[in-house]
């Protein structure tokens, strides 16, 4: 993997996408200009996949993408979800038509299912479906979903669905490797992997043991402890990384990532370093 620009094919879309791009929740903490900035370099960068939701600042994170994607729409590989609690048929609908005024656009890329909740799965494949005939979304995925989920998913919808698996992913939670990212491989699922950077700095910590190790490694390549573990992540072919930033110091830092290659020792000492752990009951999730 090389080049910031570096893409991989979406699932069963076809669509060649960044392996790298970008999250927004909580973007709507930064400043307005700064945050919108950050993400239009990002697109210059090549991190044309963007994440979003309706739930992000009660639809205020799509109203800064709206803003960041002015003129350049095309470029963007666009996702957003549906809120459990609006997942009926008809919620569904009227969830989408709601993010697409919000984003200013007629279409998503991928509409995903944020975390499964209480109405049945057939409602909103059933709305999905309609949505992509309708040409609203062009494909559908869902988020947090453990190994039985997506079989269901997989029986209710034939092959080919879902498009992705959005789940938490990061070197010290490395629990989808047992279970959902083989089945995501064997069906051909992309894997997006959310807060790729973990829910502490602990790790990028150069005085931890962890983060001596990232950091060596990082300095070996004139790179950051970041990217290193972004390249760990992206080391599955199928896998996909979505960090926000809000900053364009650390949008170019993230996008430099693809330019790190690390080799089979490295990634064995990272291995190491993170254990990957036993399989556990039920999908860590935040
Ligand atoms: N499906 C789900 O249930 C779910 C759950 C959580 C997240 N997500 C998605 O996944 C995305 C990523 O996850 P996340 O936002 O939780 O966490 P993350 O991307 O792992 O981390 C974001 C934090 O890292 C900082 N950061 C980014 N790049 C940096 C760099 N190069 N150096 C130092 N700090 C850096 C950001 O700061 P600045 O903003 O100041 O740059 C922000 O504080 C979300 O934004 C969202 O789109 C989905």
């Amino acid at each position: 993997m090389t080049g910031a620009s570096t893409t991989r094919t979406f699932g069963p879309t076809g669509r060649r996408i960044a392996a790298i791009g970008q999250g927004s929740w909580k973007i709507e903490d930064a400043e307005a200009d700064s945050a919108v900035a950050a993400m239009r370099r990002g697109l210059d960068l090549g991190l044309n996949h963007i994440d979003t939701a309706e739930m992000y600042g009660s639809g205020a994170a799509e109203r800064i993408i709206a803003e960041a994607m002015v003129g350049r729409r095309d470029e963007v590989f666009l996702v957003s979800k549906v809120l459990p609690s609006n997942a009926s048929k008809r919620g569904t609908l009227a969830a989408c038509e709601k993010s697409l005024a919000r984003l200013r656009t007629d279409r998503l890329d991928c509409y995903l299912l944020h975390w499964r909740g209480a109405y049945p799965l057939e409602e909103t494949i059933g709305a999905f479906d309609r949505l992509v005939r309708d040409g609203k979304i062009l494909s559908w995925g869902v988020s947090n979903f453990d190994v039985a989920d997506l079989d269901e998913v997989a029986a209710i919808a034939g092959a080919g669905h879902p498009a992705c698996n959005q789940v938490l992913y990061h070197l010290r939670e490395r629990a989808i490797e047992h279970a959902v990212l083989p089945w995501c491989q064997r069906h051909g699922t992309a894997v997006v992997a959310y807060t790729p950077f973990g829910e502490s700095n602990t790790p990028f910590d150069a005085r931890t043991e962890q983060g001596m190790v990232l950091e060596e490694i990082a300095a070996a390549h004139g790179a950051t402890a970041r990217q290193v573990a972004l390249r760990f992540l992206l080391r599955h072919p199928d896998v996909f990384v979505i960090p926000k930033a809000s900053s364009i110091v650390h949008v170019a830092e993230n996008a430099g990532a693809a330019r790190v290659d690390l080799s089979a020792a490295e990634l064995a000492r990272i291995d190491a370093a993170f254990p990957r752990g036993r399989p556990r009951r039920g999908l860590p999730t935040i």
